[in-house]
């Protein structure tokens, strides 16, 4: 059946779209209303908030939001909050900070907070006259930012350099006013967006006056202007090291162990298959806290993916080494993040996290994300190495399943008795609660 187009629809209340979705697409479901609905909030202002935060909200989709303690960071100890639904996430996070808590913690370190944006543009001319151009027009540039920079600079940030670059061999008549950027402890996407526009505009204006141009010249086509979510030089690097002896585990001796520890990553650091899942592991981390306090793991994301390949291979985030009896693991990642403005202030929930992280600066929280990645990258790759993934995965995934078998709570007590001493998969469960129910 051909479904019409529908108006208007973000006109319509609530209630409205949600009668539309179900006369449309959910005829056959009874339920799909009252499961929507279920999830409003009962505070109506709060449920009116997370509506506006965009457009066309029917409901709110929960996840949970947990917390890792015992984290040692640069001697502070922290509870780190993660909004995540991937079960072992948590677990394996708390255990790597216990793990190394017990072995003088984490040390991290902010590298450098650059932003960059860039207009990118289309100039059909003589090279030299628009390098004299932008020589001329530069100050003009910075000039027409101010009014949206005043406030950024009495916070110690701003504009830090704009450059004019050829990219004419890769496309013709391709340059780029590529800008930098310091944000201090927001995120700044709107602020280097916004420069970003005034930059162009002020650019074209005055290049439609520049009286050397020729007719051609003068017709500068802006085609966008918009920040780079690829960060290099927003760095912060996350450490732990330990004598190797203090690594004995799972009856591995702990040079067996380090060695075993440092082969693993030599293969994800080889191997693009392996170093694809290895880092999946540490974004696991890294978005349950970024998505915990507001962030944007959109941007966090494509940003670190595009960091693993910076040297033309797709390569793992992470590393370790054995020198003089001394066992280091290590990161380096970009991280562009914000503990204010966008939504770390609206969201009741983001605004708690960064409490509990004790109100961070934005270059604290780029610490405290990349030792969550790390540590669970630490938890993965030592079950991996030691009793094999599923083993704990499945341990924390065993309430998921009997779940979905629509387990009563007294049979879930019993089976989580019975699977202290089993292994679980699907099978086996269904199969205990079969005998069970029998
Ligand atoms: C699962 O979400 C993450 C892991 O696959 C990461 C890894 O293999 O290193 C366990």
């Amino acid at each position: 059946m051909m479904i019409d187009p529908i108006s208007g629809f973000s006109k319509l209340t609530k209630e409205e779209k949600i009668d539309w979705l179900s006369s449309t697409y959910l005829k056959d479901s009874q339920n799909a209303p009252q499961i929507l609905k279920q999830y409003w909030n009962p505070d109506s202002s709060l449920q009116q908030l997370h509506e506006e935060f965009t457009e066309n909200t029917l409901s709110n989709y929960y996840l949970p939001f947990g917390i890792a303690p015992n984290f040692m960071i640069n001697g502070f100890r922290y509870a780190i909050p993660m909004a995540i639904e991937e079960s072992s996430v948590i677990a394996a996070a708390s255990k790597a900070a216990k793990f190394w808590g017990k072995r003088g913690g984490f040390k991290a370190e902010v590298l450098g907070t650059q932003k960059i944006g860039q207009v990118h543009f289309i100039y059909s001319g003589e090279k030299e006259k628009l390098v004299n151009f932008f020589r001329k027009v530069k100050p003009e540039l910075l000039e027409a930012v101010e009014p949206l920079v005043r406030n950024m600079k009495k916070r110690g940030g701003g504009v830090t350099g704009i450059e004019l670059r050829d990219k004419n061999e890769a496309l013709g008549g391709y340059f780029q006013l590529h800008c930098t950027f310091e944000t201090k402890d927001s995120m700044g996407a709107n602020f280097i967006n916004s420069c970003l526009e005034r930059f162009a505009e002020s650019f074209k204006t005055a290049a439609e006056k520049h009286e050397a141009f020729s007719a051609t010249e003068k017709d500068i086509e802006i085609v966008m202007s918009i920040l780079s979510n690829y960060v290099p030089d927003c760095l912060v690097r996350a450490e732990v090291s330990c004598p190797v002896e203090d690594l004995a585990d799972h009856g591995l001796t702990g040079e067996a162990f380090a060695g075993k520890f440092v082969r693993a990553l030599k293969i994800a650091e080889t191997e693009p298959f392996r170093a694809v899942t290895h880092n999946k592991g540490i974004m696991n981390g890294i978005d349950a806290v970024v998505l915990a306090t507001g962030n944007d793991f959109r941007a966090v994301e494509a940003g670190i993916h595009a960091y693993a390949a910076k040297d033309g291979k797709y390569t793992s985030l992470t590393h370790a080494d054995v020198r003089n009896g001394q066992f280091r693991f290590w990161m380096e990642i970009p991280l562009a993040l914000g503990t204010v403005g966008g939504l770390t202030g609206l969201h009741p929930l983001s605004k708690i996290a960064l409490e509990i992280l004790q109100k961070p600066s934005a270059e604290d929280l780029m610490k405290i994300v990349a030792v969550a990645g790390l540590a669970q990258n630490f938890a993965a790759v030592k079950s991996l190495i030691t009793t094999g993934i599923q083993q704990g995965h499945m341990k924390m995934h065993l309430m998921n399943i009997l779940n979905q078998l629509q387990a009563t709570p007294e049979e879930k007590e019993a089976m989580v008795e019975h699977f202290k001493k089993h292994n679980v998969s699907h099978s086996a469960v269904e199969e205990a609660l079969e005998n069970l129910r029998s």
